[in-house]
């Protein structure tokens, strides 16, 4: 792997404390995944970790909450300068998980559906 210097409009999120670039035209889920951080939260049931799946706003697992709003699609929400991206903001917790049980069922939906189109092969979800 090449190492590769930020472009000069790189912009600069913060997640969990820790700086993550992003360039204009990626989405903070693509960001976040460019940096090698693959989930940013955890199902109710079972903790499972969940980022990005489908990646054009349909399963809602890449719920986040982005500078104190609760369950953005990173998969949709432009990367901007200055984001305070993840869970520490204040009241989240009920959000999430009303974003969770759509998520799950969405996410469990086309996990089932890709299962059933890609000859029985379910991706983790
Ligand atoms: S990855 Fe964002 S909605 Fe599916």
């Amino acid at each position: 792997m090449t190492h590769r210097e930020p472009r000069p409009d790189t912009y600069r999120m913060v997640f969990r404390g820790a700086v993550v670039p992003a360039e204009p035209g990626q989405s903070v889920g693509a960001a976040l995944t460019a940096a090698g951080i693959r989930d940013w939260r955890v199902t109710r049931k079972g903790g499972r970790p969940r980022g990005l799946f489908c990646g054009i706003g349909i399963c809602f697992d890449c719920l986040i909450t982005v500078d104190g709003v609760p369950d953005r699609r990173a998969c949709l929400v432009p990367a901007a300068d200055g984001l305070r991206l993840g869970d520490d903001e204040p009241g989240e917790q009920a959000g999430e998980q009303a974003g969770e049980q759509a998520g799950e069922q969405a996410g469990e939906q086309a996990g089932e559906q890709a299962g059933e189109q890609e000859g029985g092969h379910v991706p983790s979800v």
